[in-house]
């Protein structure tokens, strides 16, 4: 392997190479309108660079490794388009600031793209949640049947994990919407140059406020795939949740044929391989985030080179979870709920209302305590005699505590849910809050 071979980066920095040239056009202008070249020369300048840029649309940009990077590449095509002039592009400005100004401008249309992808899911989680508004299903805690919980609230638990990554998402947003541009190699430039001009020509609502910072911060980078690895933690928990419940053993839901594949071997497989990629993939959404805290840790003021290594976890991040978003946006509106199949799951387990019989009783005037001991007790014999609560007598459940009489048959999967009428609970008019706010946020412009 040769020095070059090593250093280059042309083979994945090219994806930057309409930030470069949005940032070259607006640097142009600036440098022009400043009296810095003349503007017959930016005027060139521009004119090589739009059409470098249809050369790399078009797919026929003669690339050059030995150039090593995307800035190199396209500075020595625009020689060889406009001649000497070309040379003028590079006045007040280092590859320094230009591969930040690149990289937020890059990051700034990712994020952009993502949260789209989240509101595109969270509607599919909406709607899955509208299409079964009365299916319920038994909520798990230690993945043990707990107390019957609305199907839509529980993937309106998704709706909100996924806010949070838009909130993440955003404030990421604000900070790396920044120009790094006119700090120079480090120090600043020793020109008159306009940095709020080229902000507002890039669409940046500001600048970087020192230049030494502003060369060598990537907290934006870290910043970025830190919510993106949250967030894939979110994908998988439902990944892993729909890879239980595409099983026999759950049978809640089927997916479609296009999130499945079959076995080689085994002709009635439907392996719910999609989802066991996303949670798969998480992985290396973590480990790009480790790259990066990593790569930057130990890095003294201002620029290294070390920091070339912060394109490939962020363009990788960006790819997995785009993909992602999208595959479960699809997954999640196309696969069938089997709502019958989960109520069944919750009439034939008696015991999920045995918090709502402990509350019965305290109805009645026990305290809870004693209350939850009573139940424990009849749990205990309903279990051990392989019956059901509601099939035990009035005379049986009186063997328990006197204060038991018809009403106690009154306590159904229904009234349960209907009981837990407090914001943010699965009462049916909870629930239908919660969506109604959720389908106003995803009025909302994003
Ligand atoms: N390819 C380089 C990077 O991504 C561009 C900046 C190079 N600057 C320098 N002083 N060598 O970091």
């Amino acid at each position: 392997m040769t020095q070059q071979t090593y250093t280059v980066s042309i083979h994945y920095d090219r994806r930057l190479y309409r930030q470069d040239i949005a940032g070259s056009v607006a640097h142009a202008r600036m440098l022009a309108k400043q009296g810095i070249v003349p503007d017959k020369d930016a005027t060139k300048i521009i004119g090589g660079l739009m059409s470098i840029q249809t050369e790399i649309a078009e797919d026929r940009f003669p690339w050059k490794p030995e150039l090593e990077d995307i800035h190199m590449n396209i500075e020595a095509r625009l020689h060889e388009l406009v001649g000497p002039v070309a040379g003028k592009l590079h006045t007040a400005r280092s590859r320094n600031d230009q591969v930040s100004t690149d990289l937020r401008l890059y990051a700034k249309e990712a994020i952009e793209n993502i949260i789209a992808g989240l509101r595109g899911l969270q509607q599919a989680v909406v709607g899955v949640a509208e299409a079964n508004s009365e299916a319920f299903l038994p909520g798990y805690t230690h993945l043990q049947r707990a107390q019957p919980v609305l199907l839509a609230h529980h993937f309106m638990a998704y709706f909100e994990m996924l806010q949070r990554d838009i909130g993440r998402f955003q404030d990421c947003h604000g900070r790396t919407d920044v120009l790094p541009l006119g700090s120079g190699a480090l120090a600043g430039v020793p020109y008159p140059i306009d940095r709020e001009f080229v902000a507002r020509e890039l669409g940046f609502g500001g600048i970087t406020a020192n230049s030494m910072d502003a060369v060598s911060d990537r907290d934006f980078v870290v910043e970025f795939l830190s919510a993106s690895a949250l967030c894939m933690a979110h994908l998988s928990r439902l990944a892993e949740e729909l890879v239980l419940w595409s099983s026999q053993e759950f049978g809640y839901v089927t997916m479609d044929d296009a999130y499945t594949t079959g076995s080689s071997i085994m002709p009635q497989k439907r392996n719910p391989d999609l989802a066991e990629l996303a949670r798969g993939k998480t992985g290396r959404v973590y480990g790009n985030l480790v790259a990066m805290l990593t790569i930057l840790k130990g890095l003294p003021l201002t620029y290294n080179r070390d920091m070339q290594e912060d394109k490939e976890p962020l363009f990788d991040t960006v790819d997995t979870l785009h993909a992602t978003l999208e595959a479960f946006q699809g997954m999640v509106s196309t696969m069938k709920v089997n709502t019958d199949r989960m109520g069944a799951t919750v009439d034939e387990e008696s015991l999920l209302l045995a918090t709502d019989l402990a509350d019965y009783l305290v109805a009645k005037g026990l305290p809870f305590r004693e209350a939850h001991g009573v139940v424990a007790k009849l749990s205990r014999h309903v279990t051990d005699n392989g019956t059901s609560l509601d099939s035990l007598s009035l005379d049986e459940y009186k063997t328990f505590s006197e204060v038991f009489d018809q009403g106690v048959y009154e306590i159904t999967p229904q009234s349960s849910m209907k009981a837990r009428d407090v914001p943010g609970g699965t009462a049916p008019q909870q629930v239908a809050a919660a969506l109604a706010e959720a389908k106003r946020l995803l009025g909302e412009k994003p």
